[in-house]
């Protein structure tokens, strides 16, 4: 049920409709202005500080501009083979990463063509998929990564890139020195920081060991002092994501320093990794305990539902986590949730909600407070976790996330007008569920204009397909 304003219709807690608004962007990429169109007429006109500004009024009942979405974890060199590789498990000598995960990300290193064309191809997917930030891992190589960086402020796309770093258990030829690693991660943060069109910063740098397992405790403890070094860089990694992760992270654990059952959580805490300004993708075996940690150190989970189903062996308590306070927000983890579509994470996160309530009476268990049936995630809460969500989980909310005064125009349409699975029916669809459809159901089709720091990035191009 809906509640309707004279100019807005709340959703819910937080999310509002507003009716017939303008907004007016400044040369800068802000938002400068934000009131009911019938208040603005006279002020527009006189107000100094909107001159130059651009304007925008939706005209059609069919359309909403939305704060840009956030995709907190997703593979830009895995985007070269999503839709395939389906079929494994994570881990293992014939598993996921050995079999499609590590040849694919090696091959870039010497084919900078390649890794040019395959990052291409993400931008700009992403871009027409409503995405206006991501958090990218790229690859092992430094050469590859910078391209990620040059393409991500070519196109225009806000984003977080890291040099993925591992220095045991790859393949003798993916793997890195710890000198290399540390190496070329500080080059690539230093090439994010001092490139010449990213003054206003655009990307920014992140610190990214792959995993646990990939990673000895001495690259931990040096990738640790690299982030208190730079306490503005951004942290991120996978932590307890699936069964077999976790059972070889406490193997590797007892052989390292003898210690029993620690878990991924303890052991970056232990290197220092989990900060206010780290995003740790998956969570789906954390222990209260290890929530309670990422908590006080105001580390953020990225909830990535639909890679879950097909490696976890487990499902999010994604509500669960926000009601204790705990920081989510979602991503696509490309290649290992084969939808680079935020939209699509969005509405994963709901099913996946709603099949841990269905797990819960089919085991005939009492279901506890926290996960009854109105406690299920519904497309209200997904739209915050895909936009806001993220925002508070970067420690960017003052910035992207919202539409409001102040912070960066950030945005994009979300339009029921052209040709695409909705079909609205006038005669009785609200507008609360035209919006509800469009979250449901729509794909990029339904997103007619992408928007980040004002500028307009999802038209501007002529390249439709990703051909050489
Ligand atoms: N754990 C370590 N590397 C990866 C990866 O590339 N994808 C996913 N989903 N999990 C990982
Ligand atoms: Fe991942």
């Amino acid at each position: 049920a809906s509640v309707v304003d004279e100019d807005c219709i709340w959703l819910g807690p937080g999310l509002q409709l507003l009716l017939d608004h303008v907004l007016a962007v400044s040369q800068e990429g802000k938002i400068v202005w934000l009131a009911p169109a019938r208040d603005s007429q006279s002020v527009l006109q006189s107000a100094q500080q909107l001159q130059n500004c651009h304007f925008i009024r939706l005209e059609s009942t069919l359309e909403f501009l939305c704060p840009g979405m956030i995709d907190l974890h997703i593979h830009a060199p895995q985007f070269s083979y999503t839709g395939t590789a389906t079929d494994l498990p994570l881990t293992g000598p014939d598993g996921w990463l050995e079999t499609y995960t590590f040849p694919a990300e090696r091959r870039l290193k010497n084919n900078l063509p390649l890794a040019r064309r395959v990052y291409q191809c993400v931008v700009q997917t992403t871009l027409e998929n409503g995405t206006t930030t991501a958090v990218y891992f790229g690859t092992l190589h430094l050469k590859p990564n910078q391209i990620l960086v040059d393409v991500c402020l070519e196109y225009g796309q806000r984003a977080l890139v890291g040099k993925v770093c591992m220095d045991r258990n790859a393949p003798h030829d993916y793997v890195q020195t710890l000198e290399e690693n540390i190496e070329e991660t500080r080059e690539l943060i230093h090439y994010i920081e001092h490139h010449p069109q990213n003054s206003n910063p655009l990307v920014l740098p992140l610190i990214t060991p792959r995993f646990i397992p990939t990673c000895s405790p001495e690259l931990l403890t040096a990738l640790g002092d690299i982030a208190a070094e730079h306490p503005n860089c951004h942290i991120t990694s996978h932590i307890s994501e699936s069964i077999d992760e976790v059972a070889w992270s406490k193997h590797l654990d007892e052989q390292d320093h003898g210690i029993m059952d620690r878990t991924d959580a303890a052991m970056f805490h232990s290197h220092k990794l989990l900060t206010d300004r780290c995003i740790m993708a998956h969570g789906v075996h954390l222990s209260d305990a290890d929530a309670d940690i990422l908590m006080e150190q105001g580390t953020a989970v990225a909830h990535c539902p639909l890679s879950n189903f097909f490696f976890a062996g487990g499902v999010f308590p994604c509500r669960r986590m926000m009601q204790r306070g705990n920081k989510v927000g979602l991503g696509t983890d490309v290649a290992g949730g084969y939808s680079p579509s935020m939209l699509q994470a969005a509405r994963t996160t709901v099913v996946a909600s709603q099949s841990l309530q269905a797990m819960h009476t089919q085991m005939e268990q009492q279901p506890t407070t926290n996960d009854t049936t109105e406690s299920i995630l519904d497309y209200r809460h997904a739209f915050y976790l895909a936009t806001l969500g993220g925002a508070e989980a970067l420690g960017l909310q003052h910035q992207i996330g919202n539409l409001q005064v102040g912070m960066s125009f950030d945005a994009f349409i979300l339009s029921a007008k052209g040709k695409s699975n909705i079909t609205v029916f006038p005669d009785f669809d609200s507008l609360a569920d035209v919006f509800q459809k469009l979250l449901v159901l729509g794909d990029d089709r339904n997103i007619s204009h992408v928007f980040v720091k004002g500028r307009e990035v999802k038209r501007q191009f002529q390249v439709t397909s990703c051909s050489p």
